[in-house]
């Protein structure tokens, strides 16, 4: 592929060449350049088919939040190499995804899309994601830096936020996506400290290019751009979509001196060079799945994303595992999700497809050959006598509730955390009038459960499970599978234990002022009570962690080695959790932090040993007196277990560097 030469392109094309030339491709130059189609993700391919102005079908694989819970990253890798394959089919070029933002606000409309409240995990998953889709020779586009985590007023409403907090947590997932090379990142709508992203050229030169090392193209959310000239001066390479008015505000720019020719061709070379790479990288797209095998990987994230969060007696699964045998002659099913599942929240993340699920009580039936009994709510007043007759009659009941795309979705965050009243009454009463009850939630974020919770015998989180949810949940629901998914995210009891209750915004600033204490973090520091604490997720079978011990490999290179046994006698799947302590130190740090997970298969009895790296940023914070990543000399703790809150090891260690050593350039 011969190079394309930039002095073939005169100003004017030039110009032009900085913003798109529709809504979803970049300028072609009257021919001289291919031009590339920018399609959403990032839980599957949304891409508009220009003849008929409706989205492509594709395959709907759960939501991030979804595939987060996984704590799977080869699942990661799968799952956007699987969106890469209708890419390739769609000859879309680049996938506007993943999305890293980190999840501060329990109400933010658009939690489904992200994956977590932590960065490590955001970042570990980020990093698979890309290389996902990269490694078919599609672009990946790592979005929407940065600090957009509220969707109330997100174009506009700055996010207040300080040096430390933006590179511990806002910036991390992205600087921790730069390992895969991402051919470009997305940067968000809203002003950070009062600069619109799309025109801060500290976080996008300075930070982005310079300190992280990112030599990829920057392109805008779509509309985030209100000063071209600025945002050309900030470095943004492409404005999306395409602005009638770019080209003209850039050739006066020249004109009037404030902007120089040199300047737009350093952007112009980062838009021919995605072009170089998507030509260079042609060979690579090598569709690896039909797309039954892509329905399947929907299926089987779903499985590992899906998380059960309580079961008492252990009313699930359905059907005894060891032997066999069915614990229930009757299952009583509600809710109009049984049916059809939500598969997504709202806005362009939101995939259309033409798969057809089956209905989950049906499913149940065939799976376990429990009979089964099926109402939903209707439009009028439902017969409610009906209702409790038949949960009355059955052994249990499962109801299927949820927040659909009005509720949940991009441009908007949620009012409460709750589900509405009249879901919280039907589960009240049905639960009422049965001997055990389980509640499916499909809610793209955490759920305040304290109306119902105590009534409940189980609750599964489902969240937004994509076209293959209804067959994923009832392998699990029968111990056909088993349960390995685990929270990304905290839930809290009420959103007033959320930071500043989930109001964290004024209309004009949202003042980051919980600082680096976000999610865990802050429910750590502040002592607080969660209904279910990040990592958490249960399980068929137990597993008990022992032996602990730590090698040291260098200077602040060490290896965390522990067993983990399965003492059940169901086969299953252990998201275990490596967090480390600063026992002390000169500034506030968290009581813990994620630095390293494993994900590890065991039969009945088995025992295993794991084994979990640290390296430099996991004893390291952000040092401003610094700007530089600070390892601070002095005792640690590593912390081992299956949830943040649920931490049977611990070993101590004392780290004592040579000053040089302490910090690193980031
Ligand atoms: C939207 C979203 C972004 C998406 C883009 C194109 O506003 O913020 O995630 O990729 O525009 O649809």
């Amino acid at each position: 592929m011969e190079k394309i030469d930039i002095k073939k392109l005169s100003l004017e094309e030039k110009a032009l060449l900085l913003t798109g030339a529709d809504i979803w491709r970049t300028y072609g130059a009257n021919g001289k350049l291919k031009q590339l189609f920018l399609a959403d993700g990032p839980q599957g391919l949304r891409m508009i088919d220009t003849e008929t102005n409706k989205p492509f079908n594709a395959t709907a694989l759960p939501a991030c939040h979804v595939l987060a819970n996984t704590w799977n990253k080869d699942m990661a890798y799968e799952y956007s190499s699987a969106i890469a394959d209708e890419c390739i089919l769609h000859n879309a070029d680049v996938l506007l995804g993943p999305g890293v933002n980190i999840k501060r606000n329990p109400l933010c409309g658009r939690n489904f899309e992200y994956f977590s409240e932590d960065p490590f995990l955001s970042g570990e998953l980020g990093k698979a994601y890309v290389k996902g889709v990269q490694d078919k020779g599609i672009g990946a586009c790592v979005k929407h830096y940065c600090a957009n985590n509220n969707e109330y007023d997100r174009c506009y409403q700055s996010s207040e936020v300080d040096n430390r907090t933006l590179h511990e947590i806002y910036l991390r997932p992205f600087e921790m996506c730069m390992e895969e090379k991402p051919w470009s990142i997305m940067c968000s709508y809203n002003p950070i400290n009062g600069i619109y992203a799309s025109e801060n050229r500290k976080l996008l030169n300075d930070v982005l290019r310079k300190e992280f090392g990112f030599d990829g193209l920057i392109m805008s959310d779509w509309g985030a751009v209100h000063n071209p000239l600025y945002a050309v001066k900030a470095t943004l390479d492409l404005c999306m979509p395409h602005h009638k008015d770019y080209q003209d505000i850039l050739l006066k720019a020249v004109e009037d001196g404030k902007l120089t020719e040199k300047e737009i061709d350093e952007r112009v070379q980062k838009v021919l060079d995605l072009i170089e790479k998507s030509e260079s990288n042609y060979s690579k797209r090598k569709i690896s799945y039909t797309d039954e095998q892509r329905h399947e990987k929907a299926v089987e994230v779903a499985k590992e994303g899906v998380v059960l969060l309580k079961n008492d007696g252990d009313i699930l699964p359905f059907v005894n595992v060891s032997d066999g045998a069915k614990k229930y002659s009757k299952i009583f099913f509600y809710g109009a999700n049984v049916k059809k599942p939500f598969t997504s929240g709202g806005g362009s993340g939101k995939v259309e497809t033409a798969y057809e699920q089956k209905p989950l009580d049906e499913l149940v039936k065939n799976l376990s050959g429990i009979e089964t009994v099926f109402m939903e709510e209707s439009r009028f007043e439902p017969c409610w006598r009906a209702v409790f007759k038949q949960a009355y009659d059955s052994d249990v009941s499962v109801i299927a509730m949820g927040d659909d795309t009005n509720v949940e979705g991009e441009g908007f965050n949620r009012y409460t955390m709750r589900l509405s009243n009249e879901q919280e009454d039907i589960i009240l009463n049905i639960a009422r009038h049965s001997e055990k009850t389980i509640v499916i939630l499909y809610t793209g974020s955490a759920v305040d459960m304290s109306a119902w919770i105590d009534c409940v015998d189980a609750v599964v989180f489902a969240g937004y499970s994509g076209e293959g949810a209804n067959e994923a949940l009832s392998n699990l629901l029968c111990g056909k599978s088993n349960f390995s998914g685990k929270l990304a995210e905290t839930f809290p009891i009420t959103l007033q234990d959320a930071f500043k209750g989930g109001r964290t915004f004024d209309g004009e600033t949202d003042l980051y002022d919980d600082g680096i204490f976000v999610g865990y973090r802050y429910y750590d520091y502040e002592n607080k009570e969660v209904l279910f604490p990040f990592g958490h997720g249960l399980s068929y079978a137990q597993f008990e962690y022992s032996n602990i011990r730590i090698v040291k490999n260098s200077e602040y290179d060490y290896e965390v080695l522990y067993d983990i046994t399965n003492i059940s006698n169901v086969a299953g799947k252990e998201i275990s959790q490596v967090y480390v302590k600063d026992v002390s130190s000169m500034v506030r740090r968290p009581k813990k932090e994620l630095k390293g997970f494993s994900k590890d298969y065991l039969e009945p009895n088995e025992t295993k040993t794991i084994s979990v790296k640290l390296d430099f940023s996991s004893f390291a914070y952000y040092n401003v007196s610094l700007d530089k990543w600070y390892i601070e000399n002095g005792a640690f703790e590593v912390l081992v277990g299956g949830s943040s809150r649920n931490l049977p090891l611990k070993a101590k260690l004392n780290v004592q560097l040579p000053q040089d050593c302490q910090y690193s350039d980031g």
